[in-house]
């Protein structure tokens, strides 16, 4: 039974970050001239692309598993390694390759099932059910949510000034850590999720002032949740100032305009702080300080972004313009390089001609 006035303090995530440390990075919070200016505020990135496994996901298993005597997939899976259990990860059958194929070396067991997250967790349940393994949530988790909150303890750790911090929500563990962890370092600091308006399951549930399962239509992996959990939503309600949404395209270009801008590879789910940012979303006071959480990354970005420079483009990426080859998420190159175009098929606006210097992306890539 969910207990729905869950709550936890700075002295909570303190405890749970020394638990866990020495198996994560801290990760810089980075500053951003162009985002700054962009938006009229002090913004600066919390940079977990640079965690292990590539995103905060390894921070709230990490928790739970010290705490048993056992993209949450690969964090599991490492998690689980680290503690020597045995681990089986649910996917949906479309998730990111490369989150299935990271989450396989890791050493988990993987079964692809259904289209969407609530499915494949249907499918772990049954497994719960007939082979007697131990479910562990990605989101609707108190040690979880613990673990995943001591992102937000590190940003107020490293910036105790901050007055805002900007974070995705999918099914909510993340923003209900981080809530917790920056209001009770200062009440008066704000914190506000983003969401893809293509799937706004926490928002609906907010409006609506109960759990809702919405129709999600939103192809960002991260974010893609019909219905979000029990303890997140009763946290978000207690916690979280504001909830903001934009379309998938929005999103997805946002996650561009960061490769080209703060050369940082993120994942769709990653650039929506920033989207909401770029898109004027977040009304503050003029020079307000801004976090905005950039909490993961894919390989498959990595890849993609390494073939930004125009000598690596080769004619199979030019080539493939056709969306129905193409995975949720996925976007390729069209025939002129400065033009891309994302799983649904619409070219976009021609990129700034810098980005494909390969002498910037050498800077960035190695
Ligand atoms: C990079 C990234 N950010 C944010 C989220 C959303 O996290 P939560 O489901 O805890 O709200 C996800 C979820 O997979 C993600 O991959």
């Amino acid at each position: 039974m969910t207990n729905t006035k869950f709550t936890l303090g700075l002295d909570d995530f303190r405890q749970v970050r020394a638990r866990i440390a020495p198996h994560i990075k801290h990760t810089p919070l980075l500053t951003s001239r162009q985002l700054s200016e962009r938006s009229g505020y002090d913004v600066r990135l919390k940079a977990e692309m640079f965690q292990r496994v590539g995103s905060y996901k390894i921070r709230g298993p990490l928790n739970k598993f010290a705490l048993m005597p056992d993209d949450h997939a690969q964090g599991v899976a490492l998690a689980a390694r680290i503690h020597g259990v045995r681990a089986v990860v649910c996917m949906a059958a479309n998730a990111t390759p490369s989150k299935i194929a990271a989450t396989r070396g890791y050493g988990a067991e993987v079964v692809l099932h259904g289209t969407i997250w609530d499915e494949a967790n249907e499918k772990a349940k049954e497994l719960v059910r007939t082979e007697g393994l131990t479910y562990v949530h990605p989101f609707d988790d108190e040690q979880l949510i613990a673990g995943q909150g001591t992102l937000g303890l590190e940003i107020v750790q490293d910036w105790p000034e901050v007055d805002v911090v900007v974070v995705p929500i999918g099914g909510g563990g993340l923003i209900s850590g981080v809530s917790m962890a920056v209001k009770s370092h200062n009440p008066r600091a704000r914190v506000i999720g983003v969401e893809s308006s293509d799937g706004p399951a926490m928002k609906r549930s907010i409006e609506a002032g109960r759990l809702e399962t919405i129709d999600c239509r939103t192809i960002i992996d991260g974010l893609r949740v019909r219905r979000v959990g029990e303890a997140t939503f009763s946290v978000v309600q207690r916690f979280v100032d504001d909830i903001v949404t934009l379309p998938d395209r929005d999103i997805f270009d946002a996650m561009i305009w960061v490769m080209e801008r703060c050369k940082l590879v993120v994942e769709g789910a990653a650039a929506a702080p920033v989207a909401a940012l770029l898109h004027g979303l977040v009304k503050l006071p003029e020079g307000s300080r801004v976090a905005a959480a950039c909490p993961g990354t894919d390989r498959r970005g990595f890849w993609y972004s390494r073939c930004c420079a125009p000598t690596l483009l080769g004619p199979a990426m030019h080539a493939r313009g056709a969306a129905g080859s193409m995975l949720p998420g996925d976007y390729c190159w069209l025939d002129d390089p400065r033009r891309y175009c994302f799983a649904d098929g619409i070219a976009r606006q021609e990129m700034a001609p810098d980005f494909f210097q390969p002498s910037l992306n050498n800077q960035v890539f190695g």
